[in-house]
């Protein structure tokens, strides 16, 4: 099939790389010149393992290419993905002028029938809006040229995006057209060989559908978070818990992991959206709005606890941060806690020497040079001279780190868990000062 991805960051490009690899014609589409002159030179514009070997081998195989030109991807390609971004808007709703100024380029430069899918996560109701604004630029050209509006949420994690998108759980289609969904279907066949796992339903259930998905993955974090702090308070030891109730099958083991709080592009604003989607429409939902106050109070309780050892005048220290990613395997660094915990010693007058395994870059971006921020070459440069370690991202390279070396490193041994990487006894047989999440 003929495809084009409108939007190349982190969906966009995975979904265009991987319908590709199943032998597409992909044209990739972004407005941010310097995202496609990176690409096409060879480069890849975002850290998600195993990407770039595929991206290189589809460009070989000229089966992907990138594009800047609006009215050329959209006569090249019969599917027309829209992958841009949904940020939130000032009120926390979504966003949506950039989907709806893909959908009007669709409608000013299509010639014959296209099946628009939405992929990015979008409101109730978006499906509409993207139909109007094709039809009404079609009418501007006085035209009839039919076209399907899908929905397509994606379901993929950033850091295991290639692997999700290859091996989908499900695939949600939402969709009012039976040629669409007949096209859909075929275009997903490849990556559900062994079952069938395409879900096909209305337009509108399928929008809600991915806002549901994450809002349950948030409520459970949120969840753990509270009971994590509530174990702290009472001398219990939240890891037991969390093995004792996982191990019920109706809860199971997934995602019940307290720690300082959720971030990336997706929790948090997709949380905020579907709390104004339902304010909307006149309903207060009791249990999201608990969630994301819980959630951001979270990102501090790493802050209060270091405010309990130190003090609130950290004028003259040095805190050691150890992750800025908003989860390992990743370089995106929106709404990560990393940002509001190195604000927040700032705030205190503390100064920070911070590492990440790949978001470095990404850090340098945000903050620059700030003579509060020092950028450690390596999880060890970052102990250097500090008075204390932060955990803030669970990267693999800290869960066996040298204890020795951050002892000898750390002016004294203390270490802030925010990610529950270490055994509260062993720490204090090493002579570790250990402040976890909830553990004992
Ligand atoms: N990142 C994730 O893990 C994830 C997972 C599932 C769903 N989503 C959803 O997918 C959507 C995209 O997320 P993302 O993280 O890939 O965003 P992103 O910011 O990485 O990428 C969006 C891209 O769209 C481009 N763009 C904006 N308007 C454009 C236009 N009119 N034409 C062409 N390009 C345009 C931007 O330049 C940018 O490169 C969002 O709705 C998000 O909620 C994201």
């Amino acid at each position: 099939m003929k495809i084009t991805v409108i939007g190349t960051g982190y969906v966009g490009l995975v979904t265009g790389t991987c319908l590709a690899e199943m032998g597409n014609d992909v044209m990739c589409l972004d407005l941010d010149e310097n995202k496609i002159r990176i690409l096409r030179e060879g480069g890849i514009p975002i850290h998600e393992p195993g990407l770039q070997d595929l991206v290189h081998r589809n460009v070989a195989a000229g089966r992907l290419q990138f594009t800047t030109d609006i009215a050329e991807s959209v006569v090249f390609g019969e599917l027309q993905f829209i992958a841009v971004g949904t940020p939130p808007d000032e009120d926390g709703s979504a966003d949506l002028k950039y989907v709806v100024s893909a959908a009007r380029n669709i409608g000013k430069y299509m010639t014959d029938y296209k099946v628009v899918i939405d992929k990015s996560t979008v409101p109730v109701g978006t499906g509409d809006k993207v139909r109007a604004a094709i039809a009404e630029e079609l009418a501007a050209r006085k035209l009839e040229t039919p076209f399907d509006v899908v929905s397509n949420p994606e379901f993929l994690k950033e850091g295991a995006a290639v692997e999700d998108f290859m091996r989908p759980d499900r695939v949600v289609i939402g969709a009012d057209s039976e040629r669409a969904i007949t096209v859909m279907r075929e275009l997903y066949a490849p990556f559900i060989r062994n079952h069938d796992r395409v879900i096909v339903m209305d337009i509108r259930s399928a929008e809600l559908t991915k806002y549901a998905a994450n809002a349950m993955l948030a409520t459970r974090i949120s969840f753990m978070n509270e009971l994590a702090n509530l174990a702290d308070d009472l001398g219990a030891d939240i890891e037991q818990i969390r093995v004792g109730i996982g191990s019920d099958p109706r809860i199971g083991f997934h995602f019940l992991y307290p720690g300082c709080g959720y971030g990336g592009s997706c929790f948090p604003k997709d949380v905020q959206a579907l709390i104004r989607t339902a304010e909307e429409s006149g309903r207060r939902l009791k249990v999201l709005n608990a969630v994301e106050e819980a959630n951001d109070a979270q990102k501090h309780v790493l802050l209060d606890k270091i405010r309990s050892r130190f003090g609130s005048d950290l004028k003259g220290k040095v805190f050691a941060v150890w992750g800025l990613a908003f989860k390992p395997n990743t370089d995106d660094m929106r709404e990560a806690s990393s940002r509001v915990i190195i604000e927040g010693l700032w705030e205190m007058g503390a100064r920070v020497r911070a590492y990440d395994p790949v978001a470095m870059d990404e850090t340098r971006r945000i903050y620059g040079n700030d003579d509060r921020l020092s950028y450690a070459s390596s999880h060890q440069d970052a102990l250097t001279g500090a008075d204390a370690l932060v955990i803030v991202t669970e990267w693999k390279e800290f869960r066996v780190p040298n204890f020795d070396v951050i002892k000898s490193s750390l002016k004294q041994p203390v270490i802030f868990d925010g990610r529950n990487l270490y055994v509260p006894a062993q720490m204090r047989k090493r002579g570790i000062e250990y402040f976890a999440i909830g553990r004992r």
